[in-house]
């Protein structure tokens, strides 16, 4: 994992639980908690802090990966401005992370661990995403699909039946997209 995500999730403990949460995770797994954004850390440290964090909070880890997905997608539009300049909707968007976002985080960072993303584009505001990975993370899939759903002021339900924590070699996300209501 490259030590931008390792910083936006300091960056959430902190803010969510007080810098005090994010020294006591260190101390609990032993970690130094120096990142750089653009070196990497081995996959594990992710999942003993988030471990760490399950234990300290209370709250399933699952839960607390798909937070980090929502609350990471805005550091991205902060930091990579250019994947959101012309798109105007959550599924157009969706569509090129697979073809052109990672790609372009693979020129950046050719260690970068990405996922894979197969679509099925089926209907006007319907999309499914099949997602694999070795690091199984769909749940921060999910959260930053979320993340993305409110950058495009849209709403967006997923089912999420077929799991690569229950067996299957992949995870499949059956989303409908539609707008919110407007705010009385
Ligand atoms: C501008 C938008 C985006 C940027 C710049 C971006 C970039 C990145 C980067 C830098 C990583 C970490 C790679 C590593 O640590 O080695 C990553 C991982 C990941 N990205 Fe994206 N991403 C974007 C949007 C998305 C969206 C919308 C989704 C979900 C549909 C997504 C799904 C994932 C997942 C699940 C991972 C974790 C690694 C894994 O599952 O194997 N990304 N992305």
């Amino acid at each position: 994992m490259k030590g931008i995500v390792f910083s936006i999730l300091s960056e959430m403990v902190e803010e969510t639980f007080g810098l005090d949460a994010w020294n006591k995770l260190l101390d609990d797994t032993g970690l130094e908690g120096i990142y750089v954004a653009t070196e990497t850390y081995d996959d594990s440290e992710l999942f003993t802090l988030v471990a760490a964090a399950e234990s300290a909070t209370g709250i399933p880890a699952k839960e607390l990966v798909h937070q980090f997905g929502v609350y990471m997608l805005p550091h991205f539009v902060a930091n990579y401005p250019v994947f959101f300049e012309n798109q105007t909707s959550l599924k157009d968007f969706l569509l090129t992370v697979d073809q052109v976002i990672h790609v372009e985080v693979r020129k950046l960072y050719p260690d970068a661990g990405l996922p894979e993303f197969l679509y099925e584009d089926r209907d006007d505001n319907e999309l499914v995403m099949m997602y694999s990975s070795p690091r199984k993370l769909c749940a921060l899939a999910e959260g930053l699909i979320e993340g993305s759903a409110n950058h495009f002021n849209q709403s967006c339900s997923i089912i999420h039946d077929v799991c690569m924590h229950k067996g299957a070699d992949h995870c499949r996300f059956e989303l409908k997209i539609s707008e919110k209501p407007e705010q009385a």
